[in-house]
């Protein structure tokens, strides 16, 4: 299958989770954590974030650093990502700043019922906001028909950013080619905070590990990435 090389971000806290209950983000990086995120951002092509993100922190999905949208605007790129939502009910706010910034536009893939809700919910933006489209995935959206569509579209890297359910989806297919996880200096420690994963058919086993590729310390956050599958890099 045609579908582009695929990285998973996560931040984690040292008992797995990606966030607390509280109203605000929890902040699991340091800034230097956050300046190699926004350059691996700025080497891709889309960005994509599950619906539980966008409810939960109404993220831009942008290239901060002024000189990575400079070197991508002077390769004849767009300055920043197509972004890229999943969702199943097809249920978000249309004024997310997920959808009014940027300058590359915005897929949603949704399936069932949630395409017509999806469709709706865009219907009355602003016409001066960047082009998003709703595309159909299947009932659930699989991975497989959103890395199929995406590549169809010519993104040949794709950085999925969360949440838990997300990266669940997309470990437990099978189709994604690394793993770059940060792991924050402390403890959660609440039942009911995100995790970064949830209870799944997760290819990597025992039997069949992932491959670490590189462990590096930023500060006091520990840097991980591991190679998941048969792709070229990592
Ligand atoms: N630390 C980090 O690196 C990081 C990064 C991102 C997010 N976060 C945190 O993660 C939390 C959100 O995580 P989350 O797990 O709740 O949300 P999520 O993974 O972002 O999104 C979950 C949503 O995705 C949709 N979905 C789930 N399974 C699906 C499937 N098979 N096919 C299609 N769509 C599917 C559903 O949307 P519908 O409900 O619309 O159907 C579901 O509610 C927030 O607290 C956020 O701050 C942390």
């Amino acid at each position: 299958m045609d579908r582009p090389y695929t990285i998973l971000s996560c931040a984690a806290s040292v008992d797995g989770r990606i966030d607390d209950t509280g109203p605000r983000r929890l902040r699991l990086s340091n800034e230097a954590d956050f300046a190699e995120i926004d350059e691996l951002r700025a080497g891709c092509d889309a960005i994509l974030v599950g619906a539980g993100t966008l409810r939960a922190d109404d993220p831009r999905l942008l290239v901060r650093s002024p000189l990575l949208r400079e070197r991508r605007r002077a390769r004849g790129r767009t300055e920043n990502l197509l972004k890229v939502l999943v969702t199943r009910s097809g249920e978000f706010s249309p004024e997310a700043r997920f959808f009014s910034t940027g300058d590359a536009g915005a897929v949603v893939y949704t399936g069932g019922t949630g395409v017509g809700t999806a469709r709706r919910a865009l219907e009355g933006r602003p016409a001066d906001d960047p082009p998003a489209e709703v595309v159909d995935a299947g009932d659930p959206p699989t991975a497989k028909a959103i890395l199929a569509d995406l590549a169809g579209r010519g993104v040949s890297r794709l950085l999925v950013e969360g949440g838990g359910h997300v990266h669940t989806l997309f470990l437990t297919s099978g189709l994604a080619d690394e793993l770059r996880l940060a792991v924050a200096p402390f403890f959660v420690g609440e039942e009911e905070a995100p995790r970064f994963v949830l209870p799944g058919a997760f290819p990597y086993t025992f039997d069949a590990p992932m491959r670490l590729v590189e462990a590096r310390a930023l500060g006091d956050v520990a840097v991980l990435r591991y190679r998941l599958g048969a792709g070229e890099e990592a």
